[in-house]
C-alpha cells in the first residue's frame, strides 16, 4: 500500500524513541479513522476481496481449527476481506468484523456482524468469542498492549488468536502513517504470552511456496 500518497508525510521509524505517539487521544483515534474512512474509498490499495489461496487465509483456518459453530471475531476488519473468505469456506461459522472505520465496514457482506468500535476497547463481554484474528491492522492500534489485552479478553480460555503484521526489523520498507508500528516476534510474543498458554510466531509470504523475505510475521496463540 502506498501510504505516503494515502495519508501524505514521510515514514518515521516505529518506537517510543521516535517521539511517536503512544497513547490512542481521542485527537488521534478521530484522526485515524478519518483516514481509513478516506481510505475506503481507494479499491485499489484496500481491495474489498483477496485470493481465498493466498497462505494468510490457509493459517489462519489452520490454526483457528473448525470454525462450524464457532464465533469469531475479525480485529480490525476493513471491509471484511478475510471474513468473506471465511464466510464461503466456512458457512456455519458465526463471523464477526470490527473495525474503528464504519466507512469500511459498509463493504462487509451481510451476514457478517459488524461493530465500529476500538480494538482498545472492544465492546464485547469477556470470553464471547471462541477466536479472533487480526490482519494489518494490531499495527495501527498505538495503545498496542491494550488491543492485545483486549483481544485476548474477549476470547475463550482454549480459544485461538492469529495476528499478521509486519516486521519491526523490515521498518523503513514502506511508507507508513505516523500512528503506525511494527512489531519484532519476540515483542509480539511477550506481549500475549500475559494472557495467552502458548504462542509461537513465524514468518510468513503469502504464497506457501514463496519463500519469505521477512516483511510479514505471523503469531499464533492459544488462550
Ligand atoms: C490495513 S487495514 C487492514 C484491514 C483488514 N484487516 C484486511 O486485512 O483487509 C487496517 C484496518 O485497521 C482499522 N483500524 C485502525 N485502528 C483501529 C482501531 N484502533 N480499532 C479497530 N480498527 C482499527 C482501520 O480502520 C483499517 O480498516
Amino acid at each position: 500500500m502506498n501510504w505516503r500518497r494515502i495519508f501524505g508525510g514521510a515514514a518515521t521509524p516505529g518506537g517510543s524513541k521516535s517521539g511517536r505517539a503512544e497513547q490512542l487521544t481521542p485527537e488521534l483515534r478521530a484522526r485515524i479513522r478519518t483516514s481509513f474512512d478516506a481510505a475506503s474509498r481507494d479499491d485499489e490499495n484496500f481491495p474489498a476481496t483477496i485470493d481465498p489461496r493466498i497462505y494468510h487465509v490457509k493459517l489462519i483456518r489452520e490454526h483457528l481449527g473448525d470454525m462450524r459453530g464457532k464465533r469469531v471475531l475479525d480485529v480490525g476488519c476493513g471491509k471484511g476481506r478475510f471474513a468473506r473468505v471465511f464466510q464461503e469456506q466456512e458457512p456455519g461459522a458465526e463471523l464477526w468484523g470490527l473495525d474503528i472505520s464504519e466507512e469500511m465496514l459498509r463493504f462487509v457482506p451481510e451476514g457478517i456482524h459488524t461493530r465500529a468500535a476500538s480494538m482498545t476497547e472492544l465492546p464485547f463481554e469477556d470470553a464471547f468469542f471462541d477466536g479472533a484474528y487480526a490482519t494489518e491492522s494490531l499495527e495501527h492500534a498505538v495503545e498496542i498492549e491494550k488491543a492485545v489485552s483486549e483481544i485476548c479478553r474477549v476470547v475463550k480460555p482454549g480459544g485461538r488468536i492469529v495476528v499478521i503484521d509486519k516486521n519491526a526489523e523490515q521498518w523503513g520498507r514502506l511508507n507508513t502513517p505516523e500512528w503506525e508500528r511494527w512489531f519484532t516476534r519476540k515483542e509480539l510474543e511477550t506481549m500475549l504470552k500475559r494472557h495467552c498458554r502458548k504462542v509461537s510466531s513465524r514468518v510468513i509470504s503469502y504464497w506457501e511456496d514463496v519463500e519469505p523475505d521477512g516483511l510479514f510475521l505471523a503469531w499464533l496463540a492459544e488462550k
